[in-house]
């Protein structure tokens, strides 16, 4: 495997498979919705989170006004909407109404919760800081609301559908995919034990398998070759005989 330098830009990408949020924001009897991959968590207590928007789009704006904005969390069903939401600015068009969304009410804010998402955020603005050319928007978390489904403490991306969408750049999406569970030990020596022993016989085990299967494979396909070989000049033997 090769090692290459990449463009420091690069970083935002790299660090990209979070969750995608449709961010909503309502003012004046307005309302926005704009994709954003750039999101984190902040603090714990109290739960903040940090939204990176170029001061250009419109939803920077309605969340200044409104003083207020929530994070709508997709998955896969709605992977054209979110690309349609990223191809236009809620100054030129309702872009809620032109994507067909149906929307919810919030228990905190006006933001217009999107149904057909996963998750639900509703936060309060707490503070806008530049960074570089974007602006990070904090916001304190003030509700929470999940499809029991998807998420229970954790995402629990048992059904394809309801694990969350990430961006990956470009025209690039996956699904939140494999759930893994990290149990781990320790030698005497403290250091972390890569492989138990009864993970090393598991793995030799799937290894011999997964050979003897491609030796099988292997062997039906040369019997194949030799069959198809055998037909093609049956085949070539009629047509002499026709011709
Ligand atoms: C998947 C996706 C992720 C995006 N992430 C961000 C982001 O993190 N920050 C940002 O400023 N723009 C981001 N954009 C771009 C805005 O969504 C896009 O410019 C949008 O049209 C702005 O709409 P608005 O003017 O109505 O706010 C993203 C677009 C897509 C499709």
């Amino acid at each position: 495997m090769a090692r290459r330098l990449f463009d420091p830009a690069d970083a935002r990408r790299l660090l990209n498979p979070g969750p995608v949020s449709i961010v909503t924001a309502s003012w004046r009897g307005t309302a926005n919705a704009t994709p954003i991959a750039w999101t984190a968590s902040l603090s714990m207590e109290p739960p903040l989170v940090g939204v990176t928007i170029h001061p250009s789009r419109h939803i920077a704006d309605m969340i200044r006004f409104a003083g207020a904005f929530s994070l709508n969390i997709p998955g896969p069903a709605l992977l054209k909407h979110v690309a349609f939401l990223g191809s236009l600015s809620g100054r030129d068009a309702d872009k809620i109404e032109a994507a067909g969304f149906e929307t919810f009410t919030g228990l905190r804010n006006d933001a217009p919760l999107i149904e057909g998402c996963l998750a639900w955020l509703e936060c309060d603005l707490q503070e806008v800081a530049p960074h570089g050319d974007h602006l990070l928007f904090v916001g304190q978390v003030y509700k929470v609301h999940a499809l029991e489904e998807a998420y229970s403490s954790f995402w629990l991306l048992e059904e394809r559908d309801l694990s969350p969408l990430t961006y990956l750049g470009g025209d690039r999406y996956a699904v939140i995919g494999e759930p893994l569970r990290a149990e781990y030990q320790v030698d005497e020596h403290g250091a972390l034990v890569v492989e138990t022993v009864e993970e090393r016989e598991q793995r030799e085990e799937d290894e011999a398998a997964e050979q003897e299967r491609e030796k099988l494979e292997g062997e039906e396909g040369i019997q194949e070759i030799e069959q198809a070989a055998r037909e093609a000049q049956r085949d070539d033997g009629m047509r002499r005989r026709f011709f």
